[in-house]
């Protein structure tokens, strides 16, 4: 938790890291890296929207875990500034075996791009590039990560 955020640390003023879980965000605290430039803020975007701007907005394997992405995107959108950027990775579309049955909160079995795309366009977003940012070796199977970036019009 946090290994984006230590490494754009040295080129922002601010940070704030938002999840739901209180323990991720206190990992995510702990690092030497973010010390005294990151706020944390355990809430759910979708429910309860921040009170606040930014001019980059990255989120990293989390997408799949929040059932509502139209409304997620949407709150990307609300939350940046005119030209801001907006980048997120997670799973191109796997067959479900990427998580084990017993874990919760798993809402996506990754995304198609195209599909996310046209959500981003609708919500706002365009120049919206994709690239294969990793592939996960796990089991023997391939599971392929992308990463999409946009800029909110
Ligand atoms: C697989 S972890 C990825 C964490 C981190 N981005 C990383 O790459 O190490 C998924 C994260 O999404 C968070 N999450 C799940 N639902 C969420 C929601 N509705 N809003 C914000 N974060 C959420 C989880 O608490 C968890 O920290």
């Amino acid at each position: 938790m946090g290994l984006i955020s230590a490494y754009v640390a040295p080129w922002v003023n601010n940070i704030v890291a938002v999840d739901t879980s209180e323990a991720m965000l206190s990992k995510l605290a702990a690092k030497p890296a973010l010390r005294g430039k990151v706020e944390v803020v355990c809430q759910d975007i979708t429910d309860q929207p921040l009170d606040a701007q930014f001019d980059l907005i990255i989120s990293a394997m989390a997408m799949h875990h929040v059932q509502d992405t139209d409304t997620l995107i949407q709150r990307f959108s609300e939350h940046l500034r005119p030209g801001a950027m907006l980048a997120l990775a997670d799973l191109d579309t796997e067959d479900g075996s990427f998580h084990p049955d017993d874990v919760k909160g798993v809402f996506h079995h990754g995304f198609e791009r195209d599909q996310l795309q046209a959500i981003l366009e609708k919500q706002g977003f365009g120049n919206v590039r994709y690239l294969t940012a990793h592939t996960v070796n796990k089991e023997e199977k391939a599971y392929r990560v992308f990463l999409v970036i946009a800029r909110k019009r």
